[in-house]
């Protein structure tokens, strides 16, 4: 018997040998081919801490690869104000990135509706990767049964982050609603420091503000509301959001149109600014600059939304007509992977997107973040892309603009009402 059961060890010994042979000459031999041309990652990953965490994925994924060619066709510009019309441009003529950066819900949803995603079915069997991510992440990237993408992070979007020093000297505590924010900010001005450090060259950091706002106005549930016409957006609390975005922006710094998102931070940082409202790429870029959590810089959810989670997923997909989709497949799997999950997300701010990433790679913040996205109503954010179409959120982003130096409700909540019709 023991003889018998011997034999048949050797005989799946020598068969997997055989089996494991197949499988890394199949590898060698298609990277080889692939080789020769290269696989283009697109993304708009090129600020502090964002650029880090991209580059640690890719060592990654080079390890492991080393034959296939990478171009990191970063295009700079936060939360994707030049890459997305880059990639537009691309995806029109036919011409896509091997894989690129889309945000999960509408965003990525604008490519598979006009057919130009591959379904990713069949990568997501072969990792066993079915049960591995939230539900809710899931949904924000499948389309009738279909998954089109591979989500590599989350990120929080309404974060208040504060100067640890300017708070203790002045014997302040983080506000957790308007009345504590606006308390604060009177006591910082009086003071001579600014209150509020925004940094909108590029608009999108003053939506964020406004959807937080909406969010704590609205709660969770409306707040969704208004993504599917539900709630107008001439209602009340609309109103009400927009008053108290106004107030806010009597708090910033003047030179806040000139600031890339990372300059706002970078406020923060260097004691010019009090506080910023920013997602936690913020983070990322705190790590970038060796800052330590809880020690030079605080955070608390924006005012008013303890208990919600503004969701931020980027993820990454397989477009139609890529060269090489089966070094594709390579590079999405190590994305998804614990590995490259958890080599990449504590350098960017952000937790990972697989539930079963190893915790003790993150610090304080990424820990605490995690815990919160598992008990926290979740909500998709405008500004980055989940929650409504593109068209949409070009149009808010004009309306935030001009709002941001006129202030001037009634024109701005009629532009939300207008372009709201874009809302499918
Ligand atoms: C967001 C993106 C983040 C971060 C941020 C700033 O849209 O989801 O990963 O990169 O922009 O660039």
């Amino acid at each position: 018997m023991k003889r018998k059961l011997s034999l048949f060890a050797a005989i799946l010994l020598v068969f997997s040998l055989i089996l494991t042979a197949c499988g890394s000459k199949s590898t060698n031999s298609s990277s080889s081919k692939s080789g020769q041309g290269k696989l283009e990652i697109f993304s708009w990953w090129t600020a502090g801490g964002e650029a880090d965490g991209l580059k640690a994925l890719i060592k990654v994924f080079q390890n492991k690869y080393p034959d296939i060619k990478v171009q990191n066709a970063a295009v700079a510009g936060g939360a994707g104000t030049n890459a997305k019309a880059v990639l537009a441009t691309r995806m029109q003529g036919n011409d896509p990135p091997s894989t690129f950066q889309v945000h999960g819900g509408a965003e990525l949803m604008t490519w598979v509706n006009s057919g130009k995603m591959q379904p990713l079915n069949d990568l997501y069997k072969k990792n066993g990767w079915e049960n591995k991510f939230p539900k809710d992440l899931m949904d924000m990237v499948s389309k009738d049964g279909k998954i089109y993408a591979i989500p590599v992070d989350i990120h929080r979007g309404n974060v208040l982050w504060y100067n640890k020093k300017i708070f203790e000297e002045n014997h302040l505590q983080p506000p957790k609603t308007f009345d504590d924010f606006f308390k604060v900010a009177d006591k910082l001005k009086a003071k001579g420091i600014t209150p509020l450090g925004l940094a909108d060259k590029e608009i999108w950091p003053a939506t964020m503000i406004f959807e937080n706002i909406l969010l704590a106005e609205l709660g969770p549930d409306k707040y969704k509301e208004l993504w599917t016409g539900k709630i107008p957006f001439d209602s009340p609390k609309v109103k009400e959001s927009a008053e108290i975005f106004k107030k806010m922006l009597g708090y910033i710094n003047d030179d806040h149109s000139s600031r890339a998102w990372q300059d706002g931070s970078q406020l923060v940082a260097d004691g010019k600014a009090a506080m910023n409202i920013m997602g936690d790429f913020a983070k990322g870029y705190y790590e970038s600059l060796k800052l330590k959590p809880n020690k030079d810089y605080g955070w608390v959810a924006s005012p008013g939304t303890e208990g919600d989670f503004m969701v931020i997923t980027d993820t990454f997909g397989l477009p139609k007509g890529v060269k090489d989709p089966g070094d594709v497949k390579k590079f999405l799997t190590v994305l998804g992977s614990v590995e490259g999950q958890d080599a990449f997300n504590p350098k960017k701010g952000s937790i990972p997107a697989r539930v079963d990433a190893d915790q003790s790679k993150y610090d304080v913040y990424g820990k605490a973040a995690m815990k919160d996205f598992k008990k926290d109503a979740l909500t998709p954010s405008l500004a980055h892309g989940s929650a409504a179409p593109e068209s949409y959120l070009t149009k808010v982003n004009q309306a935030v603009n001009v709002f941001v130096t006129q202030k001037n409700v009634d024109q701005f909540i009629k532009s939300l009402k207008d372009a709201s019709k874009d809302l499918k």
